[in-house]
């Protein structure tokens, strides 16, 4: 191979995880550069912000949900008022108000932040959780630069009082552990293709899944050739990097129920012999990978939540080149459950690997499956980059996606999974082409993978939105965000079977 050996590392914030616990006022004067303290809109603030509310408001601050106000102090920790409004306080609003703390006080290391004595609205486990997530995400951050090794946060301190710190505690530890998961799934989507192959993702997949307690099969081109694999293998032809195929299982005593999870692993979309123009939507195109890495990475947080569902993952990883042996168009592939499919443009290889991943997952016992894929430019274009689409055969899968989504702040929006579009994929010598028309790409992309889930409850999530943000905001990260892991997590611990 032509390519030099690289010493990046592609999952850099396993090694950078900071160090998060619970404890009183007096531990956070001592241990912490920075204390956040929340300020509703009306009252008096806490004696330990150290100010007034005349002085607050006489610096513009009232309270109102989303400010946040920096008091520079000559001991002890600098005081940070954070405004929670006049309502009741939602999750969302708390992981932003967290997040926007740790982004007010970008210097500081050591942050601490206070459980206000009144909550309305959410339990001091959830607080304590939705605060972990939005301080830790906020911080997360993919570098390869000089000073890449110099970790961003040091420590998180959420202070309780002693009557809640047990329960503080166990959402400061569920937020750890969701906080892992989705920085590992940005590591991945961030690294570099180059990097980041088919073959280190499956090394990885091994590494990080055996050390989250899942059973981890690797399948190289050979299997796959066995096992009639031929949208994977199709998809790979052009490439000098061989593909992988990985089963991730999770199994916990006495499962409740049973999911397949398929995640698209396009390393790297080129477009194939259909060629991308070289312009900024082809340069993201290190993160068509998305869905593979969401995948793993959720995967990595069912066993430390107590995840009473079991869970089959299933990561598609090749990438997609042109080359003289690359798939040509008017090629007719025979993917795993025996359909034919002609290529006609081989830019939409996505749904050529998701076909035979999601034919492998019907041939287990399952109540659900779900696939994840930055599948459509055309999602891109419905919903923009904080919208991913869903669509389905099973309204309850469909439902529990949804409300995954709203509780994790990750939304997603159905479109309609529109039958009579299906015969846009007529083919004249084959059971079906790749391509629909100019159209509703988003859901004849759907329609194509609804042929290979047989008739098994199903939902299909389109990220090819939300993988990228132009914008760093709250905890929302610039670049590849990973942007699925968080609700695939909620989706599976919360996951009761369909009827
Ligand atoms: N990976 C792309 C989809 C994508 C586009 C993701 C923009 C993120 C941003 C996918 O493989 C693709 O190229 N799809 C084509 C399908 C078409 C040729 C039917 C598309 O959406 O243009
Ligand atoms: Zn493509
Ligand atoms: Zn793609």
């Amino acid at each position: 191979m032509n390519t030099t050996k690289d010493d990046f590392d592609p999952i850099p914030s396993t090694r950078f995880q900071a160090t998060v616990g619970v404890g009183s006022l007096e531990q956070a004067q001592t241990e912490a550069d920075a204390l956040a303290v929340p300020v509703g809109a009306d009252g008096e603030p806490a004696a330990e912000l150290g100010t007034d509310r005349a002085a607050l408001a006489s610096a513009g601050f009232t309270g109102q949900r989303g400010q946040s106000l920096v008091q520079p102090r000559s001991d002890g920790p600098v005081r940070v008022a954070i405004g929670t409004g006049a309502g009741e306080v939602d999750l969302a609003l708390v992981r932003d108000l967290a997040a926007d703390f740790a982004r007010a006080v970008p210097w500081h290391r050591r942050l601490a932040i206070e459980v206000p004595p009144q909550l309305r609205g959410v339990s001091v486990a959830d607080f304590a959780q939705a605060v972990t997530e939005g301080v830790l995400l906020a911080r997360w951050r993919y570098f390869l630069g000089k000073d890449a090794d110099k970790p961003t946060l040091e420590s998180l301190l959420v202070v309780a009082f002693d009557e809640d710190s047990e329960q503080a505690r166990q959402g400061v530890e569920r937020g750890r552990v969701v906080a892992a998961a989705c920085s590992l799934g940005r590591d991945l989507a961030n690294c570099p293709a180059t990097t980041l192959s088919a073959v280190r993702m499956a090394e990885i997949a091994v590494e990080v899944g055996t050390a989250a307690g899942l059973e981890v099969e690797v399948y190289d081109k050979d299997q796959l050739i066995a096992m009639g694999c031929g949208g994977l293998l199709g998809v790979n032809r052009g490439s000098v990097q061989p593909p992988r195929m990985v089963r991730l299982r999770y199994t916990p005593e006495q499962p409740t129920g049973r999911i397949a999870l398929i995640g698209k692993g396009i390393m790297y979309d080129s477009g194939g012999i259909s060629l991308k123009p070289s312009d900024e939507s082809h340069a993201q195109m290190k993160n068509d990978m998305t869905g593979a890495a969401t995948v793993l990475a959720s995967m990595t947080a069912l066993r430390d939540l107590g995840c009473t569902a079991a869970v089959t993952g299933y990561l598609m990883c090749t990438d997609n080149m042109p080359s003289g042996s690359a798939m040509m168009l008017g090629d007719v592939l025979r993917m795993r459950n025996g359909t034919t499919v002609e290529v006609l443009n081989t830019d939409a290889e996505g749904r050529l690997v998701m076909a035979d991943g999601l034919a492998l997952a019907t041939e287990e016992p399952v109540d659900a499956i779900v696939d994840i894929a930055t599948l459509t430019g055309a999602c891109l274009r419905t919903f923009g980059v904080e919208i991913a689409g869903v669509m389905g055969n099973d309204p309850a899968v469909v439902t529990q996606l949804k409300t995954a989504g709203e509780i994790v702040d990750e939304p997603v929006w159905e479109l309609p999974l529109h039958r009579p579009y299906r015969k846009q994929l007529d083919s004249p010598i084959a059971d079906l082409t790749n391509m629909g028309g100019v159209n509703a790409g988003s859901i004849t992309a759907a329609l194509f993978l609804e042929e290979f889930v047989d008739g098994k409850p199903w939902a299909h999530l389109d990220i090819a939105g939300t993988a990228q943000l132009p914008e760093a905001r709250s905890w929302r990260n610039k670049g590849a965000t990973g942007f699925g892991t968080r609700l695939l997590i909620e989706f599976a611990r919360s996951f009761a079977t369909p009827s």
